[in-house]
């Protein structure tokens, strides 16, 4: 089974975004996740294409775009030219979803679906069979550092439930107050990619952090 550490950058120091990467270059860290806010979806706001293209250029790590921006269909192109190898969209920002999924894997990279913590699971069984990944939302996005929403757990599992149940491939992705705490009942409960912020970097040592919360990841997968 994969399990997968996707450390999200947005409360890593930017005046060293080139150093921050070549950190993540050299950890167990699989992909590198990009949070990407435009200042309606969510109530903030953080960079676009060019920032991801420069971060491209030294990534050596699959760059895991998160979308969190209203009518996506306007910037898939540029982002994926920019370089994403996995681009996440969300199910409340897109009126057709399927037609968004399949533009985005006809470019050739990964296709995501992201829901907030209100939308009930369920509204994505049709659209289970055209997406790589669904990112289950653990806080509101819009900013690093919330705490964890423990209803989210069930919520999981009910994914888990619909995946298995249409023999879906989608991966299970979480984001939001994830940390050493909550990783193992999350991937006790079939979570496949933690996306990890501010638990890395507001740590005093993120990449010895990140080797912590890998060696979790990697004994649950000897065990499971
Ligand atoms: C929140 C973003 C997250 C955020 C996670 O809207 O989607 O990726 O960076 O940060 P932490 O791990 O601090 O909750
Ligand atoms: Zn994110």
């Amino acid at each position: 089974m994969i399990h997968y550490l996707s450390p999200s950058i947005l409360n890593s120091n930017f005046l060293d975004l080139r150093s921050t990467i070549e950190m993540l270059n050299q950890s167990d860290a699989e992909w590198i996740h990009l949070d990407i806010m435009d200042g309606h979806f969510v109530p903030n706001l953080t960079f676009g294409p060019p920032i991801v293209q420069m971060i491209a250029s030294v990534a050596r790590k699959p760059l895991d775009v998160h979308l969190m921006i209203e009518d996506p269909d306007r910037y898939v192109d540029a982002f994926i030219d920019a370089g994403a190898s996995i681009l996440t969209v969300h199910y409340e920002a897109c009126t057709h979803l399927h037609r968004t999924l399949t533009h985005i894997k006809s470019r050739g990279i990964k296709a995501g679906v992201a829901i907030n913590p209100h939308t009930p699971i369920g509204v994505l069984e049709e659209i289970l069979p055209y997406t790589d990944l669904v990112l289950n939302m653990t806080v509101n996005p819009g900013f690093g550092g919330q705490q964890f929403i423990e209803s989210s757990l069930s919520k999981i599992q009910k994914l888990k439930l619909l995946i298995d149940k249409t023999g879906s491939s989608a991966l299970i992705e979480v984001d939001g107050g994830v940390d050493a705490d909550n990783l193992k009942i999350l991937l006790q409960s079939g979570v496949n990619v933690a996306v990890i912020g501010s638990a890395i970097f507001q740590s005093e040592n993120p990449a010895a952090t990140i080797r912590m919360l890998k060696s979790i990841m990697q004994s649950f997968s000897t065990k499971a």
